[in-house]
């Protein structure tokens, strides 16, 4: 039976193609204005995101608001078979609302306060911007959510950032106290008896400061978990009055590739659709895999987050003006940089922006529309043709993408791994490490989710748990479960060291994970850059794995408790000690890899060898290129398998039997699919 989720709104049930548009910055050239609409039609668009930032077009004084020009544009959309997702203007604020209300304005970890300017500098926590906030919202909702046009929020934009003023400190107190209840449970999850930090009052607390506190690694944690709990309340503040006039009307915020400073999946539940803005520095190299990988990892990250299709809100339809290189896109990159999104479950391809600003800080940022103001160059011929393409691919829409495989990636152990003094305080490499295992699934074209640890586990087979130094007992526990039950899981040095609390795991690490893994992990160091040691293959090993392979930057020595060797450490005094393991447990089996492998050709092996043996499935049962990849989303009955060649060479893949047909052309398939440099063929199956 074919399962799919609804299209992101009913009203176009269609792959959304489009644009942030601002056209308040061309108020005053109602030609331009005229020409837009013609040219969106042109470039096959059928969604523009309006009203972001457009607070003092909104209202230019306080109390005082000026709708007609949305009123219009919003009319013309609906004339013209164009569809807007709505924004709340927050993501900057008037300078009249600042000079007011200096309290909306954001205090750094310095405690100096922010003056007017810039963007994303505000205070959550300010009673004045939440009232603020809250009039505008109900305004744009009471005019706007039953508008024909509109198919959705976008909330704000881009939430980040932290706030040190007063009324932060005393929220952050607060939360303190709901979460701990008394003074002596805050002060031993925070270990505050070392360096006399007990606090003997909850008015002693403040919040990390550059001049104060920053060694207390329980409070760094909290602070960022409030961080992220306050600006999720924000979100929801923002959305509450939208929701009260329309509740049918999806709700999104942007987001940012793996940004540090929020959990993002804190606000799954919050929003109805995921959507974030991508930015890839394609052509540094000779072959763009490893970004490819990176990029491709983010999508299955926000894809996971509610399990369905989500929205590439943004992205450049030529270069950017931000990043250290502005390069254009080769051709076809800007067709395969699109369709990667799709690939990984995106419902929309949309740009920063539509049209290229006049002045100010982005007026170099690539836009749809040049400041040469037509459609004849390649960026825009890019982007229609493009839109063609989506308007092919209807039968994605909603589609979503079946993972048997889950890489186990939280915030909380990102920012405690990162900010513990440890053995590798010149580089400890959390996110690089995450992807040195990701990167082999891309390799070999398996669907990947990336999970939380209070996520499901059971509908995985395998679960890779890179540096999982922060693991709670429950956790431990659902794991061990996991794998008693038949789920193969992956763990590596580093791993079940702290809980929750960043309090180390006492009797042994690593710690809960101690059972399902089958070793104890005596000591862990740090290597300098030029120290290596060796992995040695164990002659017939339980996954057939062969050869040698360099180990640098962490090592652990383990002992096993059951678990059979793999592969052992071939030099120093390590020599011989047991390097990676298989424990089997029920009906699972549990991997450990004690040193850091160095080579992406281990990887590759080893996980090949965990494919094999689990029966987990590819998007295309056949060997890939490196630098080619395939990726597949399905509705249960049919898969559209998206093939993409990110290897800066032409190449060529071949199928595995099954019938495909080529979505473009209308063509059955044989068997050898060609691909041209930056090439992605999209197949029915
Ligand atoms: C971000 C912002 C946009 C714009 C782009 C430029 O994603 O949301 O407003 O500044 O960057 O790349
Ligand atoms: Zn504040």
């Amino acid at each position: 039976m074919s399962k799919r989720f609804p299209p992101i709104s009913p009203k176009v049930p269609h792959m959304l193609h489009g644009a942030d548009y601002n056209p308040e910055q061309w108020l005053s050239y109602p030609d331009i204005l005229k020409e837009d609409l013609r040219l969106i039609k042109l470039a096959g668009c059928n969604v523009m995101s309006v009203g972001i930032f457009s607070w003092v077009a909104l209202e230019p004084e306080e109390g005082v608001f000026t709708f007609e020009w949305m009123d219009k544009l919003l009319d013309s959309f609906a004339e013209n078979g164009i569809y807007a997702f709505l924004a709340t203007p927050s993501g900057a604020r008037p300078a009249w609302m600042s000079a007011q209300y200096p309290e909306v304005l954001r205090v750094g970890a310095n405690r100096i306060r922010n003056l007017h300017g810039f963007r994303h500098n505000h205070c959550y926590s300010s009673p004045v911007y939440r009232e603020k906030t809250a009039i505008m919202n109900s305004k744009l909702a009471e005019r706007y959510a039953h508008h024909p046009a509109v198919i959705g929020w976008h909330i704000s934009n881009e939430f980040g950032g932290d706030c040190h003023c007063g009324n932060c400190q005393e929220a952050f107190r607060e939360w303190l106290r709901e979460k701990y209840g008394t003074l002596d449970k805050l002060n031993h999850a925070w270990w505050a008896t070392f360096w006399s930090h007990t606090y003997t009052s909850w008015e002693q607390i403040e919040s990390p400061a550059p001049h104060g506190e920053t060694q207390v690694h329980g409070m760094n944690l909290d602070w960022k978990r409030f961080v992220t709990d306050k600006t999720v309340d924000f979100c929801k503040h923002e959305i509450a009055p939208l929701r009260a006039i329309n509740p049918d009307l999806p709700v999104t915020a942007n987001m940012m590739d793996l940004f540090e400073g929020l959990d993002y999946r804190k606000f799954a539940d919050v929003l109805d659709v995921i959507s974030w803005d991508a930015y890839p520095t394609w052509h540094d190299a000779e072959d763009d895999s490893k970004l490819a990988a990176w990029f491709s990892f983010n999508h299955d990250m926000f894809r996971s987050l509610k399990g369905r299709p989500f929205m590439l809100m943004e992205s450049t339809p030529s270069l950017t003006n931000w990043q250290a290189v502005s390069k254009l896109k080769r051709p076809g990159m800007h067709r395969l940089s699109s369709l990667q999104a799709v690939a990984h479950g995106s419902d929309t391809v949309q740009y920063f922006q539509w049209r290229k600003s006049r002045g100010s800080s982005e007026k170099f940022h690539g836009a749809v529309v040049d400041h040469s103001g037509h459609e004849h160059t390649r960026v825009f011929r890019d982007v229609a043709e493009l839109g063609e393409t989506l308007g092919q691919l209807t039968d994605v829409v909603g589609t979503g993408v079946a993972s048997e495989v889950a890489i186990l990636f939280d915030w909380d152990n990102r920012w405690a791994v990162k900010d513990a003094q440890g053995p590798r305080n010149m580089g400890i490499k959390y996110e690089e490490t995450v992807m040195q295992h990701y990167r082999a699934f891309w390799q070999l074209g398996v669907p990947v989710d990336v999970i939380g640890s209070s996520g499901d586990f059971s509908a995985y087979k395998l679960i890779v748990a890179p540096m999982l130094y922060m693991v709670s007992e429950d956790t431990g526990e659902r794991i061990e479960h996991y794998v008693q039950d038949g789920g193969s899981f992956v763990a590596t040095y580093w791993s079940g060291i702290v809980d929750e609390n960043d309090l180390c795991h006492l009797g042994g690490f690593p710690g809960p994970l101690r059972k399902t893994l089958g070793i104890w992990a005596e000591e862990t160091e740090g290597l300098y850059d030029h120290d290596v040691n060796g992995l040695k293959m164990q002659a017939d090993n339980a996954l057939g794995l062969k050869g040698e392979y360099e180990i640098g930057e962490l090592c652990e020595l383990i002992h096993s408790e059951g678990a059979e060797t793999i592969g052992v450490y071939r030099d120093d005094f390590y020599a011989g000690r047991p390097a990676l393991t298989m424990n089997r447990l029920g009906r699972g089996n549990a991997y450990h890899l004690a040193g850091r492998v160095m080579e992406d050709s281990f990887y590759d092996a080893f996980y090949a060898g965990i494919v094999k043996e689990a029966g987990i499935r590819k998007a295309v049962e056949t060997m890939l290129p490196p630098g080619v990849t395939a990726q597949v989303r399905t509705d249960g009955e049919n898969d559209y398998v998206f093939v993409m060649n990110f290897s800066g060479k032409e190449q060529s893949i071949t199928l595995d039997g099954r019938d495909y047909t080529d979505m473009e052309s209308g063509q059955t398939l044989e068997t050898v699919l060609s691909l041209p440099v930056s090439g992605v063929r999209i197949l029915k199956r």
